[in-house]
């Protein structure tokens, strides 16, 4: 980030599903947090776009409760950070109008969340086509000057850069250009199976399931067919690829010789894995089921970034209404 300057970082997650799964936490979450403490953030639960997919009501509440209760657990401060709720701050619907009257339509055509959707022989909704018109919207409204994305989103905030600056040159400097900072370093964790972890492949370790249940799981991760005795590579095996983000250098090192020693099999390996990850995770497994158990604090906590975000969306639709031409003027 360029020193100096006024930065404000935003980002935001889904509350798609039942729970954050370990490639979330590795690519996107923890790094949220880490960037929490250093400067003005933002995090938004962007359930209007979960809207694109959840279709009861009741789930997409319990959803986004989860979510808030997940940050939490893994230690963002919400004393530093305005967490809270996209819907709550309804203007972010009326800026994705304004948004929208700007952007071409055959950028949205070439959006790959678009492209692969329809690909797939999916129905595409209106809305999920509209999809990356209402995250530049969430970035805009807050003026947000740094957005940490995973790999996958760098379309959208391609969109969200383009949109400023058309925004910006018809009707004055209105928004900062936002900038992207992707996580590369943390790469795509993959699932069970190797392929990227994902909600919609089923192949996903979640963040607090029980540690039997995640016990299970990780015995399940799938790997060559080689035998106890061979010589093994963890540059290439799918329980490394998982426990170099759970484990120290040296324990990295001394498992990495014993794959390459033989004579170790994977099943020992998945148990090494499953010892490091809950290591790591039980602390914040407790601390996630107790803010499960804290509706009104969640709540609380939510109201009061709602508020704080509020007060932010306010002063820019003031000055958005008023470069349109919008309302009587000054
Ligand atoms: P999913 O693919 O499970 O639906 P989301 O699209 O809701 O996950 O992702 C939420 C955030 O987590 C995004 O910032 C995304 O880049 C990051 N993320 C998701 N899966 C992975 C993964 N396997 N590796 C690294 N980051 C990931
Ligand atoms: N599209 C993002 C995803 O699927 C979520 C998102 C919505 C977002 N609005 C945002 C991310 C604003 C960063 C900033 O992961």
């Amino acid at each position: 980030m360029t020193a100096g300057l006024r930065t404000r970082v935003l980002s935001g997650i889904q509350p798609s599903g039942a729970q954050v799964h370990i490639g979330n936490y590795l690519g996107a979450m923890k790094r949220f947090v880490e960037l929490a403490k250093a400067g003005e953030t933002i995090f938004c639960i962007v359930d209007l776009h979960a809207l694109t997919s959840v279709f009861e009501g009741g789930k997409l509440r319990e959803y986004t409760r989860s979510l808030a209760a997940a940050y939490l657990a893994i230690g963002l401060d919400p004393e530093r950070v305005t967490l809270f709720r996209q819907s709550d701050v309804p203007e972010v619907c009326e800026l994705s109008w304004y948004l929208s009257c700007q952007f071409p339509l055959g950028l949205l055509e070439r959006a790959h969340s678009f492209k692969d959707a329809k690909a797939k022989g999916l129905q595409i909704s209106a809305g999920r086509m509209y999809y990356p018109i209402l995250m530049a919207a969430d970035i805009l409204l807050y003026k947000a000057t740094h957005v940490p994305v995973g790999a996958d989103q760098k379309q959208h905030l391609e969109m969200a850069r383009e949109i400023a600056e058309k925004f910006n040159r018809a009707y004055g400097e209105i928004f900062p250009v936002p900038e992207p900072l992707i996580a590369e370093e943390s790469g795509v964790i993959p699932g069970l199976d190797g392929r990227k972890m994902s909600k919609s492949y089923d192949n996903y370790i979640g963040l607090f399931e029980p540690a039997k249940a995640m016990r299970k799981k990780v015995m399940k991760i799938v790997t060559d067919s080689k035998e106890l005795e061979d010589v093994k590579d963890p540059e290439t095996c799918n329980i490394f690829a998982l426990y170099k983000h759970f484990a120290t250098l040296e324990e990295q090192q001394t498992l990495a010789e014993r794959y390459r020693a033989g004579g170790m099999g994977y099943g020992h390996a998945k148990q090494e894995l499953y010892e490091a990850i809950e290591r790591e995770i039980a602390p914040l497994r407790e601390r996630y089921e107790s803010w499960m158990t804290k509706g009104e604090e969640l709540e609380g906590i939510l109201a009061s970034g709602a508020s704080k975000a509020r007060s932010i969306a306010a002063q820019t639709m003031g000055e958005v209404r008023s470069v349109l031409g919008l309302g009587a003027g000054k």
